[in-house]
């Protein structure tokens, strides 16, 4: 535990305004204010290191910024659609795209990995599983992709807080649209699903369901696509667990998937405000400071794993926190982001066994996404 100045935000071109921060780093204190979320709040500005103001958490952050009572409802509302039956015909669906979009680059030897594969398939499964119409479908991955990546300049364009009120209103308008026309004519999607959800005669009103679509893209999209492209790396540099994992894939993949996300650990970072005075790991933190836990320092932490820094694909047990120190709030898609990474990583090394990743990957300039931008790929053409 130790406490940091504020960090800088480009959100607000300075620091965040707060005196600092209190930086947790060891996975058992991540477990820690994870699980007691009756004194670590998500609510109080937000759970990104700058505080946001009510309307945007409201807008854009859904039940990911919400403590109980109203996480707790909220959370069993949306979570009441994800079915078996549904998971089952999810699966069948990323099953077929994870072949298309392999399919779509083999014979060319070559390609920029990140935006022909890695960004394709959570934008494909989230879009078709939410209801987003084809045509709509880049627009709305662009718009997510501006709200994690407002640290990042790279692209040139608008300041941070533009493009993420950009990305917001681009979001809530493409789902409003397919609000309208579920309530017209319901069709088999999660939009219909949620408009007609009920749980102790409680319903979804369609800023809720729209707050809920923003954060599904954000945290959907970004997070599974980024573990693609580390694991690509990973893989090209240590050939020895590319060939353990392909000598016997269906039997080693469910291990070495949870290897995969530790290794990326794309969130970086999360925080949490103190609603009352505690004493964690030696030091007394007080009403309204800071905590923020370092997932990506917490998935290193050699105090509960065995030789961290080595990529070992037949890790267990697997103790990582890359979705969270458990808790209410534990991601909600980890068991739909672990299928995507299984048949994402089952097609390419189907369809080119050979592939690698070649040369520097371009990063992402960010203190909460661990991203990459472009990183290119080489393959014999099948
Ligand atoms: C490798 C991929 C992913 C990683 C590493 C990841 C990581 C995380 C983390 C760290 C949290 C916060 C946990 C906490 O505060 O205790 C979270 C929450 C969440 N994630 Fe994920 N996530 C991933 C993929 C997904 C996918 C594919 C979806 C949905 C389609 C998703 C939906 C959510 C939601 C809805 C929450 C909020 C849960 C709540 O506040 O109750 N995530 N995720």
């Amino acid at each position: 535990m130790s406490w940091q100045r504020p960090l800088y935000s480009p959100l607000m071109d300075g620091d965040d305004g707060s005196p600092g921060y209190w930086a947790v780093v060891r996975a058992e204190d991540i477990a820690t204010v994870s699980r007691r979320a009756e004194i670590f709040s998500s609510s109080v500005g937000g759970v990104l290191a700058e505080d946001f103001p009510e309307e945007v958490l409201e807008m854009a952050s859904s039940i990911l910024t919400m403590d109980d009572p109203r996480h707790r409802d909220v959370r069993k509302l949306v979570s009441s659609v994800f079915t078996p039956k549904r998971v089952m015909l999810i699966e069948q669906q990323i099953a077929r795209q994870a072949r298309e979009i392999v399919g779509a680059i083999r014979d060319r030897g070559e390609a920029e990995f990140v935006s022909s594969v890695s960004a394709r398939l959570p934008m494909w499964t989230i879009s078709e599983m939410i209801g987003i119409p084809p045509d709509r479908r880049e627009e709305v991955a662009d718009a997510a992709e501006s709200m994690v990546a407002w640290g990042d300049d790279g692209d040139g364009g608008d300041d941070a807080a533009t493009k993420m009120l950009n990305g917001i209103v681009v979001l809530h308008g493409a789902c409003q649209d397919v609000i309208d026309a579920r309530r017209e004519q319901p069709e088999n999607d999660l939009i219909s699903a949620l408009a007609a959800a009920e749980v102790d005669g409680e319903r979804l009103t369609d800023e809720e369901i729209r707050s809920f679509f923003v954060l599904l893209c954000v945290a959907g999209n970004d997070t599974t696509k980024q573990t693609t492209t580390h694991t690509l790396r990973a893989l090209t540099d240590h050939p020895e667990q590319r060939e353990w994992l392909f000598a016997d894939y269906e039997a080693r993949i469910g291990t070495a998937v949870d290897e995969f996300v530790r290794w990326a650990s794309p969130v970086m970072s999360f925080r949490r405000t103190a609603l009352e005075r505690f004493e964690l790991n030696g030091v007394v933190i007080e009403p309204g400071d800071k905590v923020t836990m370092f997932y990506s320092s917490g998935n290193r932490d050699e105090s509960v794993l065995d030789r961290p820094e080595e990529f070992d694909l037949s890790r267990t047990p697997n103790p990582h926190v890359a979705f969270g120190g458990g808790g209410p709030h534990f991601c909600l898609g980890s068991h739909l982001a672990k299928m995507q990474l299984r048949w994402i990583f089952h097609e390419l090394y189907t369809q080119l066994p050979d592939i690698r990743a070649v040369g520097e990957p371009e990063r992402l300039v960010s203190t909460f996404i661990n991203g990459v931008r472009r990183q290119r790929c080489v393959f014999t053409p099948a």
